[in-house]
């Protein structure tokens, strides 16, 4: 399966396998050091909230109005801020690298 590099809030980087077709989140939630993801997905509560490492941020499909309208709001945002439940994880990003965002 492919890997997803998570950086957790403590610095440190782990490795999981995330499976294509899935949102980032989903594979996020599901760890101890992941996001709460409190509306399951809906774009509405920014609790999945993490950073895209620089290199991997134009690979990315572009975030659509509501997602950017979102993370506009956000206290911690920063220029390469995604909602991960916004970022279905493909083949072509294996090796992608996140990083948890600090809690709002
Ligand atoms: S899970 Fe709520 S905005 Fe992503």
């Amino acid at each position: 399966m492919p890997l997803l590099r998570v950086v957790d809030r403590d610095g440190i980087e782990h490795e999981v396998e995330a499976k294509a077709g899935l949102k980032v989140m989903e594979t996020l939630r599901e760890l101890e050091y992941g996001v709460a993801a409190i509306c399951g997905g809906m774009c509405s509560c920014a609790t999945c909230h993490v950073y895209v490492d620089p290199d991997w941020l134009e690979r990315l499909p572009a975030a659509m109005s509501d997602e950017r309208e979102l993370l506009a709001e956000l206290a911690h945002h920063e220029r390469n801020s995604r909602l991960s439940c916004q970022i279905e994880f493909t083949k072509d990003l294996a090796g992608l690298k996140v990083t948890i965002a600090p809690d709002e």
